[in-house]
């Protein structure tokens, strides 16, 4: 299997599905429509609704039919991205190879074009679950996994504690809790929902979530190291962010080298906990590998 065309293949279809989801045309609101599609079309490498999908595919499900879930997290993601780069939280310029949401529509328009994707995400679930109601209870299942790892005990929770965590030494713990809630949450979640979508038994859900708590810590812990080693022209944002913002990260507590041990343990446990799948397990495998030393 080649990675990088499977990649490319599924974000294709990505991209299609989101042209064809997003508002666009003469409205009085266009403007937000705009700020909406600017943000989701700036670029993105579409890891989540790729998780998704091949989640579907790993339990024996049809990938086109999670695709409104899919593009559903990755607008909630994208919301993600909006806010956090906002003046009042992480002050960045720089998004996806492009200036920021805020940067191009001002601040008020920027917070509501994340509100609109976040509320976007459900108006398109729950469209897609009543327009085909095969199914019903597994989509609910789905929509509930992303509504709650979006939420307080998900992604807000862990943001509220990275805020509060500004200018502060904390223990490893809280760290972690930043960590897998402000992250990990986004990326355990379209796994379980897509391998919930796809009907999976008890024993491959299970599997997959230990697979998804492990890459979704060591993608946060590779991001923070990339705010400190990355290129900022394949990133696609700034480095040096966290600093600027004395962000508690993996290197500011541990340095880079422990840091980077910790996000190779964590990698090689997401394997572990599916390679006995043989070769329904090998996507997932070698993007593992792929996202322990990726450069964006
Ligand atoms: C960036 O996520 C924010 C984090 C949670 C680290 P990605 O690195 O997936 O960003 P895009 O979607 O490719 O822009
Ligand atoms: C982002 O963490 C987590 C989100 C929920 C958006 P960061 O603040 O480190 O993400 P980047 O580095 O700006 O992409
Ligand atoms: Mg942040
Ligand atoms: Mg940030
Ligand atoms: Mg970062």
């Amino acid at each position: 299997m080649d990675l990088k065309l499977e990649l490319q293949k599924k974000a294709e279809l990505v991209e299609n599905a989101m042209e064809e989801y997003l508002p666009k045309g003469d409205h009085p609101q266009n403007l937000i429509f705009d700020a909406m599609r600017y943000s989701v079309f700036a670029g993105g490498k579409r890891l989540r609704p790729i998780l998704m999908m091949a989640a579907c595919e790993f339990v024996g499900g049809n990938v086109k039919k999670v695709l409104p879930f899919a593009c559903a997290i990755e607008m909630i993601h994208t919301y993600s991205l909006i806010h956090d780069d906002l003046p009042a939280m992480d002050n960045d310029d720089y998004r996806r190879g492009k200036p920021t949401n805020h940067k191009v529509y001002g601040d008020g328009i920027a917070v509501l074009a994340g509100d609109a994707l976040l509320n976007y995400a459900f108006e398109l679930m729950i469209k897609a679950t009543l327009e085909n109601n095969e199914h019903l209870e597994r989509k609910v299942l789905a929509m509930k996994e992303i509504a709650n790892a979006s939420g307080i005990h998900g992604m807000i929770g862990g943001q509220v504690v990275d805020l509060l965590s500004e200018n502060k030494k904390i223990d490893k713990a809280t760290l972690d809790f930043i960590h897998n809630n402000k992250t990990a949450a986004l990326i355990i979640a379209p796994i379980r929902a897509g391998a919930i979508l796809g009907g999976a038994s008890d024993e491959e859900l299970e599997a997959l979530t230990t697979f998804a708590k492990n890459i979704g810590l060591g993608f946060q812990i590779r991001d923070d190291i990339l705010d400190i080693i990355g290129d900022e022209k394949k990133l696609g944002k700034k480095v040096g962010s966290d600093v600027d913002n004395q962000k508690s990260t993996y290197p500011s507590l541990y340095g880079l080298d422990v840091s980077k041990k910790k996000v190779n343990e964590l990698f090689n446990e997401s394997v572990k906990a599916i390679d006995h799948f043989g070769n329904k397990s090998k996507f997932f495998i070698q993007l593992s590998d792929y996202l322990v030393g990726r450069e964006y």
